[in-house]
């Protein structure tokens, strides 16, 4: 492909509007760019390049136009809905939601992780959770050297991987006004709730997480658990991973694997506080990785902090990587 027809569904939205400074950033060889979102925003003025575009309302006629690429970020619902009706008329679908990240026949991808599983695709490529990718950018490396057997995600993730409803909940509850995404305020306060509860006691980001992080890795053998917790932070899931190891490894192994790993920047220094925070990682598209340390308490045993910007290489800079994928075909 070289000069693409590109639509961005759900532009208005976080992501949405994150896809199109990272498209802009990276110089994406747009021919013709389609914008569409609710019928609330029908008409908003989007600018992209120093040009202006009209957002459209998203309907069953909206890809029956040349479009060769989609991205899709609107939700589980309008992507259940549109993406089949894209695919159908010949569109190439990047899906943002959870809608289709789990069939057997849509590749989920991380470009520094499993680019080639993208050969696969019919029609529809899904982007992972937000916060599994930035886990599996640095689990991949550990995982080919040292061999993963187990893991246990402890998340502390943004109130943006909510949305612009998230933000407006933090910053209401700043000003003691009742939440109104979540059930609880989420100013001054932390909550064990991300996604739906299911019938197991899990919520489903944090099956999202196991699911998703095997795939990916292509290994249904991995032992993993996890627990997703909302934190009053706007911007920046942070990631408390704990592995164990088949093999044995020292921790300089472990130092250079990540130093030679694509996307993902060591910050460990403690003796100067040095570990990344979600405020120093905000507007970046690498994965960050401190307190890297010996679990003692098992053999072959490891503790990371792992922490990226959930809009950018969570979301919208990921499917941009991996819509750059598919110009390489
Ligand atoms: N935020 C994150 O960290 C993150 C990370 C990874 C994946 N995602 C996924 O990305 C998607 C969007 O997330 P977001 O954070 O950008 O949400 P958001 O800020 O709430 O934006 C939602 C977008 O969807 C559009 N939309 C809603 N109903 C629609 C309809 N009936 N027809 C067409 N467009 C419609 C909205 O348009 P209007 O403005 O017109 O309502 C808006 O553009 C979700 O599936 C989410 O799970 C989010």
């Amino acid at each position: 492909m070289n000069k693409i027809n590109l639509a961005i569904v759900g532009a208005t939205g976080m992501v949405g509007k994150t896809f199109i400074k990272v498209l802009e950033e990276k110089h994406f060889p747009i021919n013709n760019l389609y914008l569409f979102a609710s019928s609330k925003s029908k008409g908003k003025k989007i600018i992209f390049n120093e040009q202006e575009y009209i957002v459209q309302e998203l309907t069953s006629n909206s890809f029956n136009t040349e479009i060769d690429i989609a991205l899709f970020s609107a939700g589980s619902a309008i992507s259940k809905k549109y993406a089949p009706i894209a695919r159908d008329n010949g569109v190439i679908v990047i899906d943002n939601s959870s809608a289709w990240r789990m069939e057997k026949y849509v590749p989920l991808i991380v470009p520094e992780v499993n680019p080639q599983d993208i050969m696969c695709h019919k029609g529809i490529i899904a982007n992972p959770n937000c916060s599994t990718i930035q886990c599996v950018v640095a689990l991949k490396p550990l995982h080919d050297l040292f061999k993963i057997k187990r893991i246990i995600y402890s998340t502390y993730q943004s109130v943006s991987g909510s949305g612009i409803g998230g933000i407006k909940d933090l910053e209401n509850g700043l000003n003691s006004l009742r939440p109104e995404k979540y059930p609880h305020p989420i100013a001054f306060n932390c909550l064990p709730h991300i996604d739906v509860f299911l019938e197991d006691s899990y919520t489903k980001e944090e099956v999202k997480m196991i699911e998703e992080t095997k795939k990916i890795l292509n290994d249904y053998d991995l032992k993993i658990t996890a627990t997703a917790v909302r934190v009053p932070v706007k911007y920046g899931h942070s990631v408390s991973i704990n592995i164990e190891f088949e093999k044995p490894f020292e921790i300089t192994q472990i130092y250079q694997a990540f130093n030679d790993a694509k996307g993902v920047i060591v910050q460990d220094d403690i003796s100067r506080n040095i570990y990344p925070t979600p405020l120093s990682t905000e507007s970046t598209d690498e994965v960050y990785v401190g307190r890297i340390r010996r679990d003692f308490s098992v053999k072959n045993g490891l503790n990371l902090w792992v922490v990226a910007d959930n809009i950018r290489k969570g979301a919208a800079t990921n499917t941009v990587q991996i819509a750059q994928l598919l110009l390489k075909d």
